[in-house]
């Protein structure tokens, strides 16, 4: 018997969930709007928000999975990569709280937690796999052996995924983050509208910064013609933005599951919230007779769902830390 209770504060959401056995029973997520006005996520607030939040949090995530502070086994939290702010929040108070309640301390990766958030619901990946890992501060392509044992077999040498669609998004003066904005908008457009160039990079890496320069010329470059330029045609360019990543993105998948003869192939991370990757992952599992696995919504986006379930699997195997641990801004994976 087990009751793990998670923290998930690395970037600006503060996120409590519980895992009783192994189903999660309760995932809060208590956002933050502050950042929208300042086109991107200010550390020092973000670590601030993190302070209110904590506790409402807590309480809101016991009440919802109808468990005591006395029933839990173990606190499981996110040690990084993220925010150093941010993460103090989670971490300091996970160690008080193991402390008081006498119970063990479980510190989980961010980035393993977004791959293991498959883990969660059925159909579950059968190993190995391959994972697409794309968020707002990591594109990764990895290769999943077992829980924890994972190689990182590409990534970007620049931008993440979601910063094209977020830096794109404040080129056309969306608020931030700009992704589900740019996926909301793309839905009405024409992908095939506008044509971007797909960066030519070796093996299975990507980068995502030339692309994001590109946009900015050409939205300048049709602005001297049209001063309404973007105003007309938001659609038809959100689409299209989107359409080729998504590409970008499908065809190193495509690459890497030829490399490594693997047909299992799963996404993770806010950027798989996205309904153009969702669309277009189906449908090349279609062509190809791969067996795909997509999260469900709340599981795509920063969670404490996904910081539980890595939680227990550490929690089955006696995975545990000491008071000594710290959170890390960087973190190997
Ligand atoms: O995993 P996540 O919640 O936080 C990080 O660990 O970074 O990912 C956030 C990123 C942001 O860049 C956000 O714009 C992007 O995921 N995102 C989306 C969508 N939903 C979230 N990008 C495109 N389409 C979406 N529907
Ligand atoms: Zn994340």
């Amino acid at each position: 018997m087990s009751v793990i209770l998670a923290i998930e504060s690395s970037c600006d959401d503060t996120s409590v969930a519980i895992c009783n056995n192994g189903k999660i029973t309760a995932n809060v997520i208590a956002n933050q709007t502050i950042h929208e006005n300042y086109g991107g996520v200010i550390p020092e607030l973000a670590s601030r928000v993190h302070q209110q939040n904590i506790v409402p949090t807590i309480e809101q995530a016991l009440k919802n999975a109808q468990v005591t502070k006395q029933d839990i086994s173990a606190v499981a939290f996110t040690q990084g990569p993220g925010l150093l702010g941010s993460l103090l929040v989670g971490v300091s108070f996970a160690k008080s709280f193991a402390l008081a309640l006498n119970i063990p301390l479980i510190s989980v990766n961010h980035m393993h937690a977004h791959i293991l958030a498959h883990f969660i619901d059925d159909p579950k990946p059968n190993f190995p796999f391959l994972c697409l890992t794309v968020s707002g501060g990591h594109t990764q392509i990895v290769l999943v052996k077992h829980y924890f044992d994972m190689e990182i077999v590409g990534e970007t040498l620049d931008d993440a995924a979601g910063e094209a669609f977020d830096k794109t998004a404040k080129i056309l003066q969306l608020p931030y983050p700009g992704g589900p904005l740019i996926d909301k908008h793309a839905k009405n457009g024409n992908p095939l509208a506008y044509k971007f160039a797909e960066p030519q990079i070796a093996d299975l890496n990507f980068s995502f910064s030339g692309f994001k320069t590109s946009i900015l010329y050409f939205i300048r470059k049709q602005e001297k013609e049209n001063p309404n330029f973007i105003a007309e045609n938001l659609d038809d360019i959100c689409a299209s933005v989107q359409h080729s990543i998504v590409q970008i993105l499908l065809n190193k998948v495509k690459k890497a599951a030829k490399q490594f003869n693997i047909n299992e192939i799963a996404i993770a991370g806010g950027v798989s919230a996205n309904s153009g990757l969702r669309d277009s992952l189906q449908q090349t599992a279609n062509d190809l007779g791969w067996k795909v696995y997509i999260p469900a919504f709340q599981y795509c986006t920063d969670n404490a769902g996904m910081i539980a379930i890595a939680g227990y699997q550490k929690f089955l195997t006696k995975d545990f830390v000491g008071q000594e641990v710290s959170p890390k801004a960087r973190m190997e994976f």
